[in-house]
């Protein structure tokens, strides 16, 4: 079973979906790895309180762009309020394997950038 999820993680860091800019995104958040210097950049729309948009930008290795990618075809249709409870369990559910302490800070960036993004949001767009 590992190994199916292991084939979806190297499938979207080849062929990431979602990856890009959004026109005029009400959230815009870049953050890095210290570690590495690894990077990812996310970009969200949002209406009445729900994501209607998103996509992100980076390079990195293989598990944080993996996670990155798979985060943001996850969350298109999430309330936001929702999202802000989002927490290491959801990646790994998304990842699908064991991820080691050291890979841990690799597939938790994106979501590190997504809620400092949400929480710097003071109001929703209507
Ligand atoms: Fe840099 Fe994974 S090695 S985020």
């Amino acid at each position: 079973m590992d190994q199916l999820y292991r084939e979806a993680i190297l499938d979207h860091y080849k062929h990431p979906r979602r990856k890009g800019h959004l026109h005029e995104p009400h959230i815009h958040y870049h953050d890095t790895n210290p570690f590495c210097g690894d990077e990812v950049t996310i970009e969200l729309k949002v209406e009445n309180g729900v994501v209607i948009d998103a996509a992100f930008d980076g390079r990195g290795c293989a598990i944080s762009q993996a996670s990155a990618s798979m985060m943001m075809e996850e969350i298109i249709g999430m309330p936001v309020e929702e999202l802000k409870q989002w927490g290491k369990e959801d990646v790994l559910d998304l990842l699908g394997i064991e991820i080691g302490p050291v890979r841990l800070k690799c597939a938790l960036l994106p979501l590190k950038a997504l809620k400092a993004g949400l929480w710097g949001l003071d109001e929703w767009p209507e």
